[in-house]
């Protein structure tokens, strides 16, 4: 892949807007690219917007969601990622196999040609696209209907939370494609499903609904096509009704919770509530 692959570097233009802050992500090649970018207060929108393509995913799109995760404001608490039209995402656009390549970015022939170090480079900033979707000050939810297929699923579930529609087809496609899922999703998918589940479940390529979703977490809730935004929305809306620190707060320790012991974690919730009872009470500080 050229050194364009990394995607059109785009920018946040400011539009007219009701109010709210409002900008909208554009780039060199935005056809390419297919990704929309709104802010409303504190809640910002990232639209993958290739519906006629079913939203399939390139370099440009990542590096696109890596530089809105770069420059996201800090107004923002809440990061609703949506795809426009039938599909959320049907994964990775399967041009990037062929030996043209998807036009200014190369294909994957071009990338195999480099050493290992500057590929696993590349692997890397494309993986920064959907890394930041989990920091600690944000929720990212996932509004998911239709398929969300290979690296459709893993943006997914490089989100905090996923409401989806009931016509959802979650299905990580890779291993029957000849790859590893490797735009982080493997992590969050076994934390989820655990490790037999997710074996199960990648090593088929099976299609997983909406009703097996909710029962095995990957989903928060199910709702008909036509009540996802409303329900996308709710869970927003409850999720700005907490105290912005103490979210930030509660999500770190909620996070590293798994990979602490219970005298750690127990450590880390005083460590965070002294923090936080000191700002509660006006930034008085103990005697010491
Ligand atoms: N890459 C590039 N173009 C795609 C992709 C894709 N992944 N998926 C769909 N498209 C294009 C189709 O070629 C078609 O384009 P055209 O209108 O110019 O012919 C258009 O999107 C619509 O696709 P349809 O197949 O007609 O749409 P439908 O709704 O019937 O099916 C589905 C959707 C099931 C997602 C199907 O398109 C599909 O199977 N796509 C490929 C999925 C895939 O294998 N992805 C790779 C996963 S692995 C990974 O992501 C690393």
């Amino acid at each position: 892949m050229a050194e364009a692959a990394m995607g059109g570097n785009p920018e946040h233009v400011p539009a007219t807007g009701g109010g709210s802050d409002v900008s909208t992500i554009s780039a060199a090649a935005p056809a390419e690219v297919g990704v929309r970018f709104e802010v409303d207060g504190e809640i910002a929108t990232v639209t993958l917007d290739r519906p006629d393509k079913r939203n399939a995913q390139t370099f440009a799109t990542w590096s696109a969601l890596a530089r809105i995760g770069e420059t996201l404001p800090e107004q923002v608490r809440v990061v609703v990622v949506r795809g426009e039209g039938p599909s959320f995402s049907a994964g990775i656009d399967l041009r990037m196999f062929t030996p043209e390549g998807v036009p200014g970015q190369g294909s994957f022939a071009s990338a195999a040609a480099l050493g290992d170090t500057e590929f696993e480079q590349r692997i890397a900033e494309a993986q920064k696209g959907f890394l930041w979707l989990r920091r600690p000050e944000i929720v990212s939810i996932a509004a998911v209907q239709g398929h969300a297929i290979g690296a459709g699923f893993q943006l997914a579930l490089a989100c905090d939370l996923r409401v989806v529609a009931d016509d959802v087809k979650f299905c990580m496609k890779e291993p029957a494609l000849g790859l590893v899922p490797d735009l982080t999703g493997t992590k969050p998918l076994t934390d989820i499903v655990g490790v037999p589940r997710a074996v199960e479940m990648c090593l088929t390529a099976r299609t997983v609904g909406a009703a097996e979703a909710v029962r095995l977490g990957l989903a928060e809730i199910a709702v008909p096509v036509s009540e996802l935004a409303q329900a996308v929305d709710d869970l927003a809306a409850a999720l700005l009704s907490t105290d912005r620190a103490a979210a930030a707060a509660t999500k770190r320790l909620l996070q590293a919770a798994p990979v602490r012991t219970l005298e750690e974690q127990a450590a880390a919730e005083r460590a965070e509530q002294v923090a936080r009872i000191r700002a509660f009470v006006g930034g008085a500080s103990a005697p010491d």
